[in-house]
């Protein structure tokens, strides 16, 4: 490693790379899939979805890869996809990432099998309902305001400018609301620092690094006590666990029977308590264990807490380097908002704001990549420019679906490397077997999506298993946005390329996203070349 590994860094499939994919290059090949080549050292130093874009670009849609003993099927292409995810979407299960979740989320959502899978996601997916969203709108409001208050704070106290980790403060805003709105618990992040939150962030910690590391060790019992980290999971997850715990028994205790109907008409900005605990726990709340809402809030709370802090990060990068669209959400933001807290009218209006969030999730997913395993042999189609016959494989294998490589697949996108959230106003023809992009397709959608796109846009998956809290999230996404856009102007530190990358789950940065930020004059749109005077 050219810098010498400094302390804190996770060099997870870098560092096992080098003692266990001496055999990358898997030279037998499986049927007609054609067979990654390229030089070890391909891997090294960068994020694995760069590689398998090269890959990509030089194999096809679909590949094979061999980490040492295990191989691996990549899939950069829209209609292979679709396949996967929406046509034969009981053929797959989750595989490695089943294995690496479970500790963690036990029979939560994402890891869930089948059998389990379909009751869990019939009790969930009603308590995304209207109202509940609604009022989550107003959560992201006040939450907001509270970094709002803490950087004027900063700023005051800085004579108007302030060099800041804008990574770390929107992954403590994401806390804070995915707290509150799943059950109830105000972390406090954006001000305090906490031992709960500690735990939180050690076992969001540890769930990347055994994401990204090849040799699941911690299935060894002797390793819980053995090895440092694992013994601090333990302690962290026996905290969280004690925490949810409580939370649940109080839900119970405080059980009020609800039918749907009822629930969705009342008035949630003044019910006090309004998270998804409550609901599942008042709606179907003999249907679950303790150990099994335990795994419900478990798995939402890691899945809905680091993307949405992912998705700001890079919406924040993005719009450092383009200051014409600056302007333009600014001037949307003073137009649609100007001093008010957001409402769910008003997001239906910040459709640029919306369209930001969309194309930092294209440029930037999260997760970039999908992980399932076959569990019957199946024909999966051969792609654009790919195979004709298409490719059998054996039940077993395990895939990769790269939305990193569909979403900047040049045979789906316009300038595929550009940020330009218009893009998403646009049409483009399709091609054999992919029907193109086509906004007109998915009308009043809330945000561009998989239908729209036939499969070359999934920033929340698609089919059965897609994200259930989508739409929250593109809400907290875009309120976040809009309150800081409207009262700050933020320029990179440093230089774009200062800002190096890191995968594990999501992709976040790897030394924080350092920006200089400043006050800006409600109400004033910054017109773009002013704005571009204070972008280095
Ligand atoms: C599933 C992305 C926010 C809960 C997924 C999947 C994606 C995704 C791509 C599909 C995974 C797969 O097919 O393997 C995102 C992104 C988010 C976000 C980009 C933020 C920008 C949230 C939030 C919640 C949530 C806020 C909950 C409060 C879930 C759950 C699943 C899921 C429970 C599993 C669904 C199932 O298997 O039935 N998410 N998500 N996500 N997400 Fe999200």
């Amino acid at each position: 490693n050219e810098d010498g590994g400094k302390p804190g860094r996770s060099y997870s499939l870098y560092d096992q790379a080098s003692n266990l994919l001496t055999n990358v290059l898997n030279p037998g090949g499986s049927g007609n899939m054609p067979v990654a080549e390229g030089a070890v050292s391909d891997l090294f130093g960068r994020p694995l979805f760069f590689a398998l874009y090269d890959w990509f670009m030089e194999h096809g849609p679909i590949y094979k890869l061999a980490f040492g003993p295990k191989a691996f099927v990549v899939i950069s292409d829209p209609i292979i996809a679709r396949h996967i995810l929406r046509e034969n979407t009981f053929g797959y299960d989750k595989g490695v990432l089943a294995d690496i979740l479970e500790p963690i989320m036990g029979k939560g959502l994402i890891p869930a099998d089948l059998e389990t899978w379909k009751g869990r996601r019939r009790a969930v997916v009603p308590a995304f309902h209207a109202a509940y969203l609604e009022a989550m709108v107003g959560v992201f409001g006040r939450c907001g305001q509270r970094t709002v208050d803490k950087l004027d704070g900063l700023l005051a106290g800085a004579g108007g400018e302030v060099r800041i980790d804008m990574e770390a403060e929107y992954s403590n805003l994401a806390l804070d609301i995915i707290g509150i709105s799943v059950f109830n618990y105000d972390f406090g992040s954006v001000t305090k620092e906490s031992p709960i939150i500690q735990a939180v962030y050690g076992v969001l910690y540890e769930a990347e690094h055994r994401s990204t590391f090849y040799v699941p060790y911690w299935k060894f019992p002797p390793a819980r006590w053995l090895v440092p980290r694992q013994r601090k999971f333990a302690t962290d997850m026996a905290q969280i666990n004690a925490t949810l715990t409580d939370l649940i028994n109080q839900a119970r205790d405080t059980r009020q029977e609800e039918d749907l109907e009822a629930l969705q008409q009342r008035d949630y900005s003044k019910v006090k308590d309004a998270s998804l605990l409550r609901f599942l726990v008042d709606m179907r709340g003999e249907d679950a264990t303790n150990q099994q809402l335990r795994d419900d809030l478990m798995t939402m709370l890691i899945a809905g807490h680091e993307t949405t802090a992912a998705v700001l990060t890079w919406a924040t990068f993005m719009l450092a380097q383009n200051p014409a669209a600056v302007a333009k959400a600014q001037e949307e933001v003073d137009r649609v908002l100007g001093d008010r807290q957001p409402s769910l009218a008003d997001i239906k209006q910040l459709e640029f704001i919306r369209l930001i969030v969309a194309e930092s999730l294209r440029l930037y997913p999260q997760p970039p990549l999908l992980i399932r395993r076959s569990l019957q042999p199946d024909t999966l189609p051969g792609g654009h420019n790919g195979h004709p016959e298409g490719h059998a494989i054996p039940a077993g294998t395990d895939l990769f679906i790269s939305v990193y490589n569909v979403h900047r697949s040049p045979y789906c996108w316009n300038d595929p490397e550009a940020f330009r959230p218009e893009r998403f106003q646009e049409s483009r023809p399709g091609f054999e077997g992919w029907a193109g992009f086509d906004p007109s397709r998915s009308p009043g959608a809330l945000y561009p999506n998989e239908t729209m796109a036939d499969f070359a846009y999934l920033p929340f998956g698609g089919g059965s298993r897609k994200c259930v809290g989508d739409q929250f999230a593109v809400m907290e996404s875009v309120v976040g946005l809009a309150m800081l856009l409207r009262r700050y102007n933020i320029a990179l530190a440093g230089t774009p390329e200062d800002v190096q990358m890191q995968t594990g789950a999501t992709i976040h940065t790897k030394d924080g996203l350092w920006c200089r930020l400043s006050k800006r004059q409600p109400g004033t749109a910054v017109k773009a070349q002013e704005q571009a005077a204070v972008t280095v």
